[in-house]
């Protein structure tokens, strides 16, 4: 028979088994991530600073929880968050970010990051932050730039360009429904929005977590912004590290503002979408026949 003790030391020792591969996939080491402690950000006219006497301290705080303390997602609370429901933390080390003004593949902004800072991340545990100071969330920027060596040799890419948002009229709105079938964007996100499409159920990030399109008609925040330019960017700049991919090859900006609207008659009420769905009413529109679509 073997002791307690005995017991708890092999049990001890399969875990070890168990974990190292998980604690081994931080790739960098302190003083890798150290030597960019001179990482600046610019927003506005706020310089911040990786350096700063006391960003190190707030990270500390808010944020070394979920993102730990190499910043590789590996923090306390990252083994209670289980996706599709709720996504891991995000790896600063490899730079790969879903909000961005920039097109699929470059560094966002430090505009962006500040953004994503104060905005929150819905349909996720990451906080609103807008309690701390635009000079602690600049300095944040600057802190979360520092975990990846991309942001040394790399520029952000330049914010893709969002024409003046036309008046919204009934073609537009039924141009909208024929691009979303042209481009199947129904097959993650369902004829109706509802998050329910062919390929829904298999989707995966670039880490291999499950990860569920995002529903139109649950009344959620899109994660990158509610505004009609918002949804404009999440499509033609694309959701990085998620199979969400960037349309900007396949829908003329013309055609990206009918789509918005088109989005709009698929969520419930809200502030931004009166007209579209009052005329969506009168259209009688109904949704696209997913079975004569995939023949
Ligand atoms: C309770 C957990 C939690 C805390 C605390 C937290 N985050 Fe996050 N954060 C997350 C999760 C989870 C994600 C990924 C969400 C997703 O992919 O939808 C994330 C993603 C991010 C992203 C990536 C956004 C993108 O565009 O991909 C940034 C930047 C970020 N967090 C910054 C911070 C900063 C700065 C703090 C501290 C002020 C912080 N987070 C605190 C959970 C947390
Ligand atoms: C291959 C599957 C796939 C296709 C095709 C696809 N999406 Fe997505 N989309 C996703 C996934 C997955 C997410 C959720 C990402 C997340 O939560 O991080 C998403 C999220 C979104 C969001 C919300 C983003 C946010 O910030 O929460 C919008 C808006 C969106 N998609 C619009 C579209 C439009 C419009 C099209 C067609 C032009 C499209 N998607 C095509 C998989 C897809």
């Amino acid at each position: 028979m073997l002791t307690r003790l005995q017991g708890w030391c092999i049990s001890l020792s399969l875990l070890g088994v168990l974990i190292f591969p998980l604690a081994s996939s931080a790739q960098l080491t302190t003083e890798d991530i150290d030597s960019r402690l001179n990482t600046e950000s610019h927003v506005g006219n706020l310089t911040g600073h990786a350096s700063s006497s006391t960003v190190k301290y707030d990270y500390r705080r808010y944020c070394v929880g979920c993102h730990g303390d190499l910043g590789d997602g590996n923090g306390e609370v990252a083994q209670w968050l289980d996706p599709p429901m709720w996504p891991k933390p995000r790896d600063f080390q490899l730079g790969i970010f879903k909000c961005r003004s920039t097109p699929t593949g470059t560094l966002p902004t430090d505009q962006d990051l500040y953004d994503t800072i104060g905005r929150g991340l819905d349909r996720s545990a990451m906080p609103i932050w807008n309690v701390l100071t635009k000079q602690e969330r600049v300095d944040l920027v600057a802190w979360v730039k520092h975990f990846s060596p991309r942001f040394v040799g790399e520029k952000p890419g330049a914010p893709i360009p969002i024409p003046t948002e036309p008046e919204v009229t009934p073609e537009r709105v039924k141009a909208g429904q024929d691009v979303f079938a042209r481009v199947q964007c129904w097959k993650c996100h369902g004829v109706t929005g509802q998050a329910n499409g062919p390929s829904a159920s298999t989707l995966t990030d670039d880490q291999g977590r499950a990860i569920a399109p995002y529903n139109f008609s649950d009344g959620s925040r899109p994660k990158c912004g509610s505004t009609d330019q918002d949804i404009y960017r999440i499509f033609m700049t694309g959701l990085d590290g998620t199979p969400m991919p960037s349309f900007a090859d396949n829908i003329k900006p013309d055609e990206a503002w009918d789509l918005v609207f088109f989005l709009r008659t698929l969520q419930p009420n809200n502030e931004y979408n009166k007209r579209e769905k009052e005329i969506a009413q009168q259209l009688n529109l109904k949704p696209l026949n997913a079975l004569k679509l995939s023949q």
